[in-house]
C-alpha cells in the first residue's frame, strides 16, 4: 500500500511502502502523479542493482549520458557516478558536482526532464542537495515583470556563470577539451511552460544562462542576477538529507537545485541517471561552445 508525506510546505512529497524493484505500472503511475505534483520525489532505503536504478529511470523518460564520460558505471553508460573516494590515487567519480544553483542539462539543445540520484555511501555530515522552487517564483512575480520577461530567450552554455575559476569547488565540472568541444550554444526561453503540467515558471535563470537573445551582455547579466536572487530566496528552497539507499527524483523543468560541499575525506558516493524530456527542444545557436564570453 503506497502512502504519500509532504517533505515541506512549498515541494517535495515522500512516497512510502514501495519496492522501486519490483514496482508495476499502476504504482509507478502513481509515483509519477506525485513527481509532478511535489516537484521532488524521493523514496527512503532502497536496494537497487544498476539494471534495475536504470529501468527505474526509463520509466520517467530517455536516459541521456553525461558528458563527463570517465565516471560513468561500469555496468551502464547511464549512470554516473559521484563520488570523493579514490582507488590507487584516482577519483572513482565526479566529486563536487553541481554546487551552485542550476537546472541539469539546460545547456543542451533537449534539457532534462527528471535526474535520479540513489545513494549508495552518506557522509557523517551534511550533503543535502537543496531545492528552489520555479513556478512559485514565477508566481509570484509582479505583472509587469511577468510581461517583461515572458518573451525573453537566454543563451545557455555548459558552465557556472558565476564561477569560471577551474581550480575552484564550486566551478561547473571540468570538462576535457573533448568533451568541451561537444558542447553547444543553445537558447531557452526564461519562462517556460512545463511540458506536462502546463504551469509556467522560471527556467535556468541560474547556472549555464551566460546571456539574452537581442539584449547588451551587461543588461542580460543583470537582469538574470536579478532574477537568480529572486528564484533561489530561502522562501522557495527545501533541503533533503540523504539516508542511505534512498532514492530522490527531481523535476528539471520546474526546480533549479544545488549541491552542497562536504568533507573531501568524509566517503560520499550517489549514483545518477539524468533522463530527457521525451520531446522538446530549445534551438541550437552555434556547433559548439566557442570559449569566448558573451
Ligand atoms: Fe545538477
Amino acid at each position: 500500500m503506497i502512502s504519500f508525506a509532504p517533505l515541506s510546505d512549498g515541494l517535495g512529497v515522500e512516497a512510502r511502502g514501495i519496492d522501486l524493484a519490483t514496482l508495476d505500472d499502476a504504482a509507478f503511475a502513481e509515483l509519477e502523479c506525485a513527481f509532478f505534483r511535489g516537484h521532488v520525489l524521493a523514496i527512503r532505503a532502497q536496494t537497487l542493482a544498476p539494471r534495475e536504478f536504470v529501468a527505474l529511470a526509463r520509466r520517467f523518460g530517455p536516459p541521456e549520458p553525461h558528458v563527463i564520460d570517465q565516471f560513468h558505471h561500469p555496468d551502464d553508460p547511464n549512470i554516473l557516478i559521484l563520488s570523493n573516494r579514490r582507488r590507487d590515487g584516482r577519483p572513482v567519480g565526479l566529486a563536487d558536482a553541481g554546487t551552485y544553483f542550476h537546472t541539469d542539462y539546460s545547456y543542451l539543445p533537449v534539457p532534462a526532464r527528471a535526474t535520479l540520484l540513489y545513494s549508495i555511501e552518506v557522509p557523517s555530515r551534511g550533503g543535502d542537495t537543496l531545492f528552489a522552487n520555479q513556478v512559485a517564483a514565477y508566481d509570484d512575480l509582479p505583472d509587469a515583470t511577468k510581461r517583461r520577461i515572458d518573451p525573453l530567450v537566454a543563451i545557455h552554455h555548459y558552465g557556472n556563470r558565476n564561477n569560471l575559476d577551474d581550480a575552484t569547488r564550486t566551478v561547473a565540472s571540468v570538462l576535457s577539451a573533448d568533451q568541451e568541444a561537444r558542447m553547444p550554444l543553445v537558447t531557452h526561453p526564461i519562462v517556460r511552460a512545463h511540458p506536462v503540467t502546463g504551469r509556467k515558471a522560471l527556467y535556468a535563470v541560474s547556472g549555464s544562462s551566460f546571456g539574452i537573445v537581442g539584449m547588451p551582455d551587461g543588461e542580460a547579466r543583470a537582469l538574470l542576477d536579478e532574477l537568480a536572487a529572486h528564484a533561489t530566496h530561502p522562501r522557495y528552497c527545501y533541503a533533503f538529507t540523504y539516508g542511505p539507499g534512498d532514492v530522490v527524483v527531481w523535476d528539471n523543468a520546474s526546480l533549479l537545485h544545488s549541491a552542497t560541499l562536504t568533507d573531501p575525506d568524509d566517503p560520499r558516493t550517489l549514483w545518477r541517471i539524468t533522463v530527457k524530456e521525451p520531446a522538446l527542444a530549445g534551438a541550437v545557436i552555434a556547433p559548439r561552445f566557442s570559449g569566448t564570453t558573451m
